[in-house]
């Protein structure tokens, strides 16, 4: 995993101030996240050796968050302080339905850079997949899509949060994996319905990406490649949170598709996997584990 670590820090409400206004909070939680750690975890807790590529400040939250990783047994020895750097973080705001609003202050997250990416050659190119987010420089997200391709490591994007993007840059991606706002900001087509997300994939295919997952929270997840699109259906839940949810379908739909499942199983799994994480509060903390995944998978899927 080479990507981000923050603190989150999550405000549960009724409804959002609006401006010049104070509201009280329901309550408050604080935990781990960050696209890139919390994919690590979701990846570590489906199974797989993990090793995180990434930078924390020096501030009370970075060597505690590398204590978090060693604590869910994931290869940290890639993660470094960078000296007068605050630590990533990301102040998250849920509503009662669940949905969310997240601001990320990149800190020392910004600070990973192509050259750190290449002190990690050895631990990357010992990797069956390598998984990227957006919460890092887009320059060190390019250099290491060209590290994997050249080595021929499956390699799988996750456009989060979104920005303008160098689609060229990306074409050696095994899987871009964005979610409705993501698809709709990177290419300016709105993606409200799941027939407006079919034309937006069938874009990015056609602008070179080989295989596109859309996902498309409780409708599912779209898959797109030159073959053809496919909708692969959600798994109902009873939804308290959502943070997260994108990260635990990235994070367990890389280890899925290593254990050599067809795409669309692997996708299946995955969106079932993200929705039992909307299910309780908080990012890394709401990701169940193996065990009680396939327990359920096992329920459902009879
Ligand atoms: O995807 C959820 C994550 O986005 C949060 O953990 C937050 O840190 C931001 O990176």
């Amino acid at each position: 995993m080479v990507g981000s670590a923050n603190v989150d820090l999550t405000t549960f409400s009724d409804r959002f101030p609006r401006a010049g206004e104070t509201i009280f909070g329901e309550h408050f939680d604080l935990g781990w996240g960050g696209k890139g750690a919390n994919q690590a975890v979701a990846a570590r807790l489906c199974g797989a050796d993990v090793a995180m590529i990434a930078r924390v400040g020096d501030d009370l939250f970075g060597p505690a968050t590398i204590t978090n990783f060693a604590a869910q047994g994931i290869d940290a020895s890639q993660v470094r302080i960078i000296e007068g750097t605050s630590s990533g973080v990301a102040p998250i705001f849920v509503e009662s339905n669940g949905q969310n609003r997240i601001i990320v202050v990149k800190g020392a997250n910004d600070k990973l850079l192509p050259a750190d990416v290449d002190e990690a050659r050895p631990v990357l190119e010992a990797a069956d997949c390598i998984v990227l987010q957006f919460e890092i420089p887009l320059q060190t997200v390019y250099h290491t899509v060209k590290l994997a391709r050249e080595r021929g490591i499956r390699c799988i994007v996750n456009p989060a949060p979104a920005q303008p993007v160098d689609l060229a840059a990306l074409a050696g991606v095994d899987y871009f994996v964005p979610n409705e706002t993501e698809a709709e900001t990177i290419t300016g087509m709105p993606v409200r319905s799941v027939e407006d997300a079919r034309a937006c994939a069938a874009h990015f295919v056609r602008q070179g990406v080989k295989r596109v997952i859309i996902t498309l929270g409780e409708k599912g997840a779209l898959l797109a490649h030159d073959g053809g699109i496919d909708l692969i259906a959600p798994y109902p839940v009873a939804t308290k949170d959502t943070t997260g949810a994108g990260d635990a379908f990235v994070g367990s739909f890389a280890v899925f598709l290593g254990e050599g499942m067809p795409e669309r199983d692997a996708i299946a799994r995955a969106n079932l996997y993200a929705a039992l994480s909307t299910m309780n509060v908080g990012t890394q903390k709401s990701f169940v584990t193996r065990e009680r995944f396939d327990e359920e998978w096992r329920v459902r899927s009879a």
